[in-house]
């Protein structure tokens, strides 16, 4: 597990936007910047609450209301910034939604809503928030993929489709954006425990059977919390990751990299 807080100051004076940022893997990403010293700002549809948890918050955390879907609400949300904050150094975009769903039983306004929110989100963030990144010190754009960008579950057809998005937007981003000096990179998490997927475990009728069922996917032998994802994205935002940019790096606990075998021919 990720213990480490990042509480080493490393983003101090840093303007980072989280979407998504008020719960889930969201909140682990703006709660690991701000302990590095950045001025968070999370762009949710709903309200995080408490923002001060922790006795660190030696960062700044603060929440304006943003819903990705919706071209206008992206525009106010990126006019307040650049009004308060003059700038934006880092752009994680994070706020997804995942469909569950037969290919007869999905609607063309269930697809739309998955597109509006996973991949078209992104791409407006980036079109309306790069401008604030002009002058700005070594700015960085980290999208959320999954790895279901690069295989898929049944009934993910949308979701999936989505997630891919995200991995082609991430190469066309780091390819048009990188003359102007910005990074993009995306990660792709594996199976992490938030409310996105709580509800499919907690439909089994014993929930820790099914928790350790799920661990014996991953070779380091569990499923991974949001603090994992936040340790990789505060990487690719950092300076130590400039030569980085195009990447989709897959935090997963290993998953994707076993090659299935049939029970009866496991050593395991
Ligand atoms: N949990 C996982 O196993 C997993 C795996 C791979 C990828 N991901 C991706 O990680 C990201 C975060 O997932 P999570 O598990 O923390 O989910 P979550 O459901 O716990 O949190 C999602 C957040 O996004 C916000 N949001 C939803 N629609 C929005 C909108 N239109 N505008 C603004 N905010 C909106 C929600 O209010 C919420 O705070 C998503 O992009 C998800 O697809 C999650």
């Amino acid at each position: 597990m990720n213990d480490d807080p990042g509480g080493n100051g490393r983003a101090t004076g840093r303007i980072v936007v989280v979407t998504g940022g008020a719960q889930g893997i969201g909140r682990a990403i703006v709660d690991r910047f701000a302990a590095e010293g950045a001025t968070v700002v999370i762009g949710d549809l709903t309200d995080p609450g408490n923002l001060f948890p922790e006795s660190d918050a030696a960062g700044h955390r603060e929440w304006t209301p943003l819903d990705v879907t919706n071209e206008i609400s992206i525009l106010e949300f990126a006019e307040s910034v650049a009004a308060v904050h003059g700038g934006v150094d880092v752009l994680v975009n994070n706020a997804g939604v995942m469909d569950t769903r037969a290919l007869a039983d999905e609607t063309v306004a269930d697809w739309d809503l998955t597109m509006a929110v996973n991949l078209r989100g992104p791409f407006l963030m980036a079109k309306y928030l790069v401008p604030l990144m002009e002058g700005r010190s070594d700015p960085a754009i980290v999208n959320i993929g999954s790895i279901e960008g690069l295989g898929a579950n049944t009934l993910h057809s949308s979701y999936a489709a989505s997630k891919a998005g995200v991995h082609g937007l991430t190469r066309a981003l780091a390819v048009e954006l990188g003359p102007a000096g910005i990074r993009c990179n995306a990660v792709a998490p594996g199976w992490i425990d938030t409310e996105l997927n709580r509800g499919y475990v907690d439909k089994h009728p014993n929930r820790e059977q099914a928790v350790a069922d799920l661990a014996t996917l991953h070779p380091v032998g569990r499923i991974g919390e949001p603090a994992d994802v936040a340790a990789t994205v505060s990487w690719l935002a950092n300076p130590d990751a400039g030569f980085v940019t195009g990447q989709v790096v897959t935090v997963d606990g290993g998953r994707m990299s076993r090659l299935p075998i049939p029970a009866s021919l496991s050593d395991d």
